[in-house]
């Protein structure tokens, strides 16, 4: 786990304005926050790629230069997902990408609540770098579920997650279901989850305050 809000940084300078009562009434704000977020851990991720020396012809000579080599496939949950895989795709312009929607359903109206995945469009995965994108990791179920229905679109040869903030409970059952070669690349972590599974102190719902 790479948890980038530790110490300081401009980074949680655009945190603090996701979970601010007040700014995050800016819609517009709020999704460029995470934007932004996501184009500063792409660069944090950019660091762990495979990378390849290249020959670069300018227009007085030829330098060598070490170049990221990878197939990378961005793949986001919807909806909050769309503005920070906006800003890692800002980063990695050459990636394939997939979406996948997953939401809450709560069978009896009560706190209790199961997964639903229904849309799953994403190219083949096989050997591939998978960028797997939500900003919100509550109780990790969600990205436990779309794991699963991944499976069918071929092994990565690695997985790197991407939230804003995340709960501890989360990240530990994150930690327990994917394989060894996943890294989880976050700027927040929260100490607890209410009864209803939601991030504490964390920031509301992101879907909501991205989309209404
Ligand atoms: C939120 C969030 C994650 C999920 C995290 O989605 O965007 O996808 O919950 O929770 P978990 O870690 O406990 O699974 P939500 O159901 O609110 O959908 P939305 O993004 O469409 O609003």
């Amino acid at each position: 786990i790479h948890n980038l809000g530790e110490g300081n940084s401009l980074l949680n300078q655009f945190v603090a304005e996701l979970r601010d009562v007040d700014i995050q009434k800016d819609a517009m704000r709020f999704r460029r926050n995470i934007e932004r977020i996501g184009e500063i851990l792409s660069y944090e991720l950019s660091k762990t790629l495979d990378y390849q020396q290249k020959t670069i012809t300018t227009p007085l000579g030829t330098k060598e230069m070490s170049m990221p080599n990878n197939d990378l496939v961005l793949c986001s949950i919807l909806r909050a997902g769309f503005p920070l895989h906006q800003g890692i795709l800002n980063y990695f312009d050459m990636a394939e990408n997939g979406f996948i929607s997953a939401f809450r359903h709560h069978p009896n109206d009560g706190d209790e609540f199961e997964v639903v995945v229904e849309y799953f469009a994403t190219p083949s995965l096989k050997d591939k770098t998978l960028i797997l994108i939500d900003p919100m990791l509550a109780t990790g179920r969600t990205m436990e579920n779309v794991l699963k229905c991944l499976e069918k679109y071929g092994i990565p040869k690695q997985i790197h997650l991407v939230s804003v903030i995340g709960s501890k409970e989360g990240i530990a059952h994150v930690e327990e279901v994917f394989p060894n070669n996943t890294h989880l690349w976050i700027s927040a972590v929260d100490e607890a989850l209410n009864s209803r599974g939601y991030i504490l102190p964390g920031l509301g719902d992101a879907g909501d305050l991205c989309y209404g």
